[in-house]
């Protein structure tokens, strides 16, 4: 018997890329490489296309149940397949927060048959419950260490010593949300720079040095922004996770509420400074903390707007750009939105590899478009990147099926749930 479906092409494979076919059956790769036996589909992608593990992106909020005016889980999974992200792990800050077992069951049962794109939910630490009963459950836990969107700050040493236990028994990954909520003030904000002085440096820096006494567990620092946040996580054995925004964009002056985010952006030095980390390879992986709010919701009043911004669809395709312009190279855009991400969270997907899910985006890394809110598909209907140049995938994949052909979105809702 042949493979349901063959990719012939150049495909970023073993840290390469390089002229191959990759023979799909079940959802799987079962080869890669010239076979005598091609039966079944087959799709060239010709010379100009690039096949590229598909994203997986440990970190987004996809607001369904309880805020789906901002983004639904509908949504959000075709926001991910339009921007090459065909795993998405969502933080449990939706409403109710999920944080137990009952709550996480129902969470799930709400979002199966939903998804366009296989996903993964986390579960909250928070007081006096036990994550054990959840754990068989989840992708991973979070901990939100300061407050910021939802109510489920742990910021309790007491409190963190107790989960721990159980969430190193589970073997599952602990997400932190790094700032120390005593550290952050709470005076009046205009813009980001207030926002930023309200929200130092030092509460990253910090909450990460109070999570020393369980160096070596499987611990990922979220969204880090500085440098030395980085170099702590990692002499902790933590993984490291950043995003896109805090690399690109900073504080400035009289930056609004579109950019207000947690942690803040910093100032330019920090910024570039991570920047260059990433470059250097001191990253474990990208997410893009996909936090959509609405437009309206974030045109209030700086100080009242709330914090987050929305990315699942953007983070990818602008790395693309900067590979098309030579300003990274491919290697780190596979490894940071893909492998890193699924290896950390033991995931059977994010490389091209025999007995890996076919997860799968294409790349025609000729065709730059400039991104415009009118062409994305969150419900926030805005994006920072207004008018940056973007490789959108061609073509997207989610273990074999197609789910957009052409730039164009032509899903089913067959994501699942990766834990079951
Ligand atoms: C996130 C949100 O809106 O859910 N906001 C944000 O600024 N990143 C919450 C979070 O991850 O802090
Ligand atoms: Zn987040």
């Amino acid at each position: 018997m042949g493979p349901d479906l063959v990719i012939a092409g150049r495909a970023f494979v073993g840290g390469e890329l390089k002229d191959t076919e990759i023979g799909i059956t079940d959802g799987k790769i079962v080869f890669i490489g010239p076979k005598a036996d091609r039966g079944g589909d087959r799709i060239d992608i010709g010379t100009s296309r690039i096949v590229l593990p598909g994203g997986v992106d440990p970190h987004v909020h996809f607001r369904d149940p309880g805020m789906t005016q901002k983004e639904d889980f509908g949504t959000g999974s075709i926001s991910a397949v339009c921007g090459g992200v065909t795993c998405v792990l969502d933080m449990p800050n939706t409403k109710p927060p999920a944080l137990d077992a009952d709550s996480v069951r129902d969470k799930k049962a709400r979002l199966r048959g939903r998804s366009y794109c296989d996903y993964g939910l986390f579960g909250a630490i928070s007081k006096n419950r036990s994550p054990s009963k959840m754990a068989p459950l989840v992708a991973g836990f979070k901990l939100f260490m300061g407050s910021t969107t939802g109510e489920i700050l742990t910021n309790d040493d007491t409190a963190i010593y107790k989960a721990m236990k159980d969430i190193e028994a589970s073997g599952k990954v602990l997400s932190v949300h790094a700032e120390d909520d005593s550290l952050l003030l709470h005076e009046y904000e205009r813009d980001c720079t207030d926002h930023l002085r309200n929200r130092p440096a030092t509460a990253e820096v910090n909450a990460i040095r109070r999570l020393s006494p369980y160096k070596g567990m499987k611990i990922n620092i979220c969204h880090v922004t500085t440098s030395e946040s980085l170099a702590l996580a990692s002499s902790l054995g933590f993984t490291t996770e950043v995003t896109l925004h805090h690399m690109v964009f900073d504080a400035g002056t009289g930056r609004g509420a579109k950019f207000k985010v947690n942690p803040p952006l910093r100032d330019r030095k920090t910024m570039e400074s991570l920047y260059r980390s990433f470059g250097e390879g001191s990253v474990t992986m990208i997410g893009s903390d996909h936090a959509p709010h609405t437009a309206d919701e974030k045109s209030q009043e700086f100080d009242s707007a709330p914090s987050g911004i929305p990315g699942v669809e953007t983070t990818m395709p602008i790395l693309l750009n900067m590979v098309r312009s030579g300003t990274i190279p491919m290697q780190l855009v596979a490894e940071m939105c893909s492998a890193a991400p699924a290896r950390a969270f033991g995931m059977n997907k994010g490389s091209i590899e025999v007995g890996k899910d076919a997860d799968l985006s294409i790349f025609d890394l000729r065709k730059t478009e400039q991104i415009g809110a009118s062409r994305l598909h969150s419900k926030a209907g805005y994006t920072p990147y207004e008018g940056w140049g973007a490789v959108f995938p061609n073509m997207v994949l989610v273990r074999g099926e197609v789910q957009l052909q052409d730039g164009e979105f032509c899903g089913e809702t067959m994501g699942e749930d990766i834990i079951g």
